[in-house]
């Protein structure tokens, strides 16, 4: 078990597929891969901006992202995120977990761009009839179609109801220093903008302009966000396995690749957590999959899917391991009510009355664990004191390091993503592009 910032790795129920001489034996592949990336040694080394990332953010850089959020709460009712990619989900993961609701005196955020869904699209656009909002858009090629053509409606709408200098002031774009259609649009409309490190790629950059903005935007305390960042850098930092719980998570679930675990389900107990659950499967997969290698990363939220792919994991093919992600203090304390006066107990739950959903869901978690376990999967699992902007700044970099060293192991780039762009080929050949 490590334990740092409210966050618990235990990786004990991994013990009868990949025994502790077995995890020891991987150690030295799991420090030469961090020498290489602390040493920049290693393909994609140009990329590795994100790992002393939060040790390097000062508190000018966070207040510059506070005032220009602050100047958002004044005039927009709305803001409107347009990204795609790591270009958003990083932000969408942390405002679904902490702030699901808009704050008093914070714009509601809505998330555009990351799809090409007339419909989903279209109900977006229903929101902002009659309600004052502006546009973060963000993309680090300036150059991906699906914000692009998101944008483009937007920008015009905004024209329509602002006229064009307005329109120009409720917009903030957040792209390359020089590069791409979205640098060039943004300098001759004289928009606000924000800069993405060459060095940090998409799905690494929750913690640059990319997240922060967004979250600023909604009242998320960035700073806190940043300080569990820097505490899960430090502890991350060593290279001993038993202290070390990036290089801990790396080195499990990659030796259990290796003795053909080759599916990681991350199953959580919280609806929170799922937009998370999604941020670390974009982040896994696109830097593992390539060359035939990889995890293949695959989430379920809990109790909910114990009623449908619950039946998969306990008893179906057996290349599965699990990444159990599970919070003990919700903040919320519902309880179960005890029966009313002459209630008869008809529907059986009065040995659960006055206990809460927290100690229910927990032992929920408890039990699904030792279940699975004896159904043969391996089971890691991350418990979490309470969601805050701590444990989750703390989580991404957590995450983050520990894909960049299993990306080694499996002797791979983790900072490219070449066959994305195969489909973006042959849609560009469909739709005619010139
Ligand atoms: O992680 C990545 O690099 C990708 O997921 C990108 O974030 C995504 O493709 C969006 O790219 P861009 O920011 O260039 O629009």
């Amino acid at each position: 078990m490590i334990e740092i910032g409210g966050i618990r790795l235990d990786t004990s129920d991994t013990r009868e597929f990949l025994s502790e001489s077995e995890l020891a034996d991987l150690a030295p592949r799991v420090a030469r891969a961090a020498t290489e990336l602390a040493e920049g040694t290693s393909p994609g080394a140009e990329f590795l901006g994100w790992l002393d990332l939060p040790a390097g953010i000062d508190a000018e850089e966070l207040a510059s992202y506070n005032e220009s959020a602050a100047r958002m709460a004044s005039d927009c009712e709305i803001c409107v995120v347009v990204g795609i990619g790591g270009s958003y989900l990083g932000a969408r993961a942390v405002l679904d977990a902490l702030v699901p609701d808009p704050l008093p005196g914070r714009p509601e955020i809505l998330f555009a761009g990351n799809g090409l869904c007339a419909a989903t699209f279209d109900r977006t656009l229903k929101r902002l009839e009659d309600r004052d909002f502006r546009v973060i858009v963000i993309s680090k090629s300036g150059t991906t179609l699906e914000p692009a053509v998101a944008f483009r409606q937007l920008r015009s709408l905004l024209v329509q109801r602002y006229g064009r200098a307005d329109a120009a002031r409720r917009i903030t774009a957040i792209t390359d220093r020089s590069r791409g259609a979205l640098r060039q649009l943004a300098t001759e409309e004289e928009y606000e903008t924000f800069v993405i490190p060459d060095d940090v790629g998409g799905r690494f950059s929750v913690l640059t302009p990319v997240g922060l903005l967004p979250l600023a935007a909604a009242g998320v305390p960035i700073e806190k966000l940043i300080a569990g960042a820097r505490t899960m850098h430090t502890a991350c930092a060593g290279r001993d396995l038993e202290t070390n719980p990036a290089h801990r998570y790396a080195a499990t679930r990659i030796g259990l690749y290796e003795k053909g675990f080759t599916t990681e389900v991350m199953s959580s107990f919280h609806g929170g957590l799922q937009t998370l659950q999604e941020w670390w499967k974009q982040l896994f997969g696109e830097s593992e999959g390539k060359g035939g290698q990889g995890i293949f990363p695959a989430s379920t939220v809990f109790t909910t899917d114990l009623h449908s792919l619950g039946q998969y994991i306990q008893d179906g093919r057996r290349d599965l391991q699990e990444t159990f992600i599970c919070v003990r203090d919700s903040g919320r304390p519902l309880t179960v009510p005890s029966g009313g006066e002459g209630d008869a107990n008809l529907d059986g739950l009065d040995y659960l009355a006055g206990r809460s959903l927290d100690e229910i869901n927990w032992k929920a978690y408890e039990g699904t664990r030792k279940a699975h376990l004896s159904g043969g999967v391996p089971c890691s699992a991350f418990e979490l004191d309470a969601v805050t902007p701590e444990v989750l700044g703390g989580l991404i970099y957590l995450f983050e390091k520990a894909v960049g060293i299993g990306g080694r192991l499996l002797n791979v780039n983790p900072f490219d993503q070449p066959g994305v762009e195969t489909y973006k080929q042959e849609m560009f050949r469909l739709l005619g592009k010139p």
